[in-house]
């Protein structure tokens, strides 16, 4: 055999070395704890053939208690690019089969790497997580490992999108990553995220939880609304992401892609002009609205099961990807509280920060009164959304379906925050409140003093309801700019979009906004 030949096979022999990670026994133990290993999940995320790794043969540099005998090829991580739906993406996965994927020097320095090509070419990263935290051998060097990233993912926010699975631990610091990215999802079973562990919860506070019951995708996809989606398995964690790709752009410079549509641009849906029920205080599903107008019904919901008085996720109005937010009228009556608002803010943030036009569907009786919420700051965070739609220089398109009252009607993208097209279904109700509680506001004294306080009240709310609770008020003034037939939704939001798809519009430069945080 030449030289040449001889250096070749050695080359082959340390990619398949690499290949294994931390050897055979460690992934069959992975594969018993029901998870795929860094490399199988990567082919099952990108298109077939297309990862191209790099920094294989990196191996870690520390000297302490013992570490400089035992090293692995690639050091826990795996790193490189490829492509989804053939648009390049950059990725790394933390490789628990060595030292429990946890954070060393050089497994920053290979994640760091690849999120400066990524913003370099102008392409998202993403990160499966899997790892036991700081690479306790490592000491300070972990520390300011991750410190490394967390400053490339802040820098990188509203620049590239930046997605986060987590597929297994991730605790301590180590959260503070997929925090920082757009958007970040748990699977079911395999996976947590907190700050202190089950251990350490018990000494300081007494309390006895387990992993699952303190940060697992079920308390962190409803509690937290620190994950925006809870996967059943590693599988359909990668499936979310491909998906919740197919409505991002590559970067905050690029539109989302434009995907062919085959639902009619101008279908009539007849059971909309019939949704509203006729007691105002009955709720019908939004769900239902939202899959009537869009293309194929198809909606990827956000953060599904976290305050879901407002719902948030993708869909396409012919083929252009949008984000939609929209009060549930079926869930506290739709009312904007702490959370619905918070996550609210988020969503709309991500939209505008990509290029994603926003459809807003109103159906709004307030803000959820009371010490719970205002001792919550409900003021801070009900102004994060209402900072968030304002700032918004996305086309912005409003449908108001029923309710719109007081401050909830300003947050909701109305026209003064610059909303772009704002229609209105001829059920609409745009009032500083609803009828019964201004009368009893306004006629309280006449009330008292009538032989019948009821009936002046009713008498008043009638009034009241006739002058204010309709559309025509608002589009009197332009502050609706049509009343339109509900069956016809579909193609007036879509009429909308095109004639915004040219939209310019830019805010006064500075260095930042100052959101109430
Ligand atoms: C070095 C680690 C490690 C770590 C796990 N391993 N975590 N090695 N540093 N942080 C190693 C284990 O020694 C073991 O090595 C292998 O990975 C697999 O771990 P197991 O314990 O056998 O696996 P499992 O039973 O599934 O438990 C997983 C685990 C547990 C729950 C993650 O390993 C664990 O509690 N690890 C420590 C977590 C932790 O406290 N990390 C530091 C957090 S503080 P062998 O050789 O036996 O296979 C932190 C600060 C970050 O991260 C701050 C950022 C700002």
């Amino acid at each position: 055999m030449s030289n040449q030949l001889e250096k070749v096979q050695e080359l082959i022999a340390l990619r398949n070395e690499a290949r294994l990670g931390g050897g055979e026994k460690a992934i069959q133990k992975q594969h018993e704890r029901g998870k795929y290993t860094a490399r199988e999940r990567i082919a099952q995320l990108l298109d077939e053939g297309s990862f191209e790794e790099i920094d294989m043969f990196v191996r870690h540099r520390c000297h302490n208690f013992g570490q400089e005998k035992k090293s692995f090829l690639g050091d826990g991580v795996v790193t490189g690019y490829g492509t989804i739906d053939g648009r390049l993406v950059y990725v790394f996965a933390q490789d628990f089969t060595v030292f429990g994927g946890s954070l060393s020097e050089t497994m920053a320095l290979k994640i760091c790497k690849i999120m400066d090509m990524a913003m370099k070419m102008g392409a998202p990263v993403i990160g499966l997580n899997d790892s036991g935290g700081a690479r306790i051998q490592e000491g300070i060097n972990a520390l300011a490992g991750y410190a490394e990233i967390f400053q490339r993912n802040i820098l990188a926010s509203g620049v590239i999108p930046q997605i986060s699975a987590i597929l297994g631990p991730c605790a301590g610091g180590a959260v503070y990553s997929p925090a920082l990215t757009d958007f970040t999802i748990m699977t079911k079973g395999i996976s947590y995220m907190f700050l202190t562990g089950p251990k350490v919860v018990k000494t300081v506070t007494g309390e006895d939880v387990t992993q699952d019951a303190l940060g697992g995708a079920e308390v962190h996809s409803t509690k937290s609304g620190v994950a925006h989606f809870a996967a059943e398995d590693g599988e359909d964690c990668l499936k979310i992401i491909r998906k919740l790709f197919s409505y991002i752009p590559q970067n905050n410079l690029e539109d989302p892609p434009l995907v062919e549509c085959n639902d009619p641009i101008d279908r009539l849906e007849d059971s909309l002009n019939d949704i509203i029920p006729d007691s105002p205080n009955r709720p019908y599903d939004m769900y239902e609205v939202i899959g009537a107008i869009i293309d194929n019904g198809e909606f990827l919901e956000v953060q599904r099961n976290y305050a879901k008085n407002l719902i948030v996720g993708f869909a396409r109005f012919n083929g252009q990807a949008v984000g939609i937010v929209a009060n549930q009228p079926k869930f506290l009556a739709g009312v904007l509280d702490s959370n619905a608002s918070r996550k609210g803010a988020r969503f709309v943030r991500f939209c505008d920060a990509f290029n994603i036009p926003l459809v807003t569907l109103v159906d709004v009786p307030g803000f959820l009164p009371g010490t719970g919420q205002e001792y919550n700051g409900v003021i801070l965070h009900g102004a994060k959304l209402l900072y968030a739609y304002g700032e918004a220089t996305v086309p912005k398109v409003t449908v108001t379906l029923r309710k719109s009252y007081g401050g909830s009607h300003i947050v909701m993208s109305c026209k003064q925050l610059r909303g772009d097209m704002n229609y209105a279904w001829p059920t609409a109700e745009i009032a500083v409140m609803g009828g019964a509680g201004a009368v009893e506001v306004l006629y309280a004294r006449e009330a008292k003093a009538a032989e019948d306080p009821q009936a002046v009240l009713k008498e008043k709310e009638s009034e009241y309801n006739k002058l204010f609770c309709n559309p025509y008020n608002a589009a009197r003034y332009g502050y609706i700019d049509d009343v339109i037939e509900p069956r016809n939704t579909r193609f007036r939001v879509i009429r909308a979009l095109q004639q915004l798809a040219t939209k310019k519009l830019t805010n006064p430069a500075k260095k930042h906004g100052n959101i109430p945080l």
